[in-house]
């Protein structure tokens, strides 16, 4: 059985993530969306938040589950029994920060292989900063985040925009 562990903040999930998720679900027998808890960050959308609305979009893929983690990647996978490590890539610009991950997360568990996703070209101008900044600014979010999810995240920059 081949599990693979898709991480990253997702906050929130936007549609170029959903696309590998759907792509890497074709390729492996189970995959984990795994939400990092990062204490030094304060997001958008708190954990809780963000595992949900990913459940909201990911319901009808029988092989994806969510779970959060906290602390390395490496022992997050080492304790799901996990292979694989997905990533998705955009541009150049994102290479040099995975390169570097890809070379520790071997230091820290030689037996974990990342594969990278090339993004679909609709979704490569995405990511979830620019998303919120969207939202924020009661832009349009329309195929930029599952429509499922597309209020609770308007909804919640009207909250964050009150609140600053
Ligand atoms: O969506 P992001 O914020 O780019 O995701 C980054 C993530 C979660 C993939 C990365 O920060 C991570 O794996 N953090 C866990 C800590 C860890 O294992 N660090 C060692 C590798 S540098």
């Amino acid at each position: 059985m081949k599990t693979a562990v898709y991480p990253g903040s997702f906050d929130p999930i936007t549609n170029g993530h959903l696309d590998i998720i759907k792509r890497s679900a074709k390729i492996f027998d189970h995959v984990i969306v795994a939400v990092l808890v990062n204490p030094d960050k304060k997001g958008f959308f708190n954990i809780e938040e963000r595992v949900f609305l990913i459940e909201k979009v990911i319901n009808r893929i029988e092989n994806v589950s969510v779970e959060s983690f906290s602390g390395l990647l490496t022992d997050f996978m080492k304790k799901k029994n996990a292979q694989v490590i997905v990533k998705g890539l955009r541009a150049v610009s994102d290479f040099e920060y995975e390169f570097q991950m890809d070379l520790m997360n071997k230091k820290l568990c030689p037996k974990a292989e990342t594969v990278f996703m090339m993004t679909s070209a609709k979704n490569s101008f995405l990511s979830s900063s620019a998303v919120r900044q969207v939202a924020m600014f009661n832009g349009c979010i329309k195929d930029l985040v599952p429509d499922q999810i597309i209020t609770d995240v308007m909804k919640k920059a009207r909250k964050y925009c009150k609140k600053s």
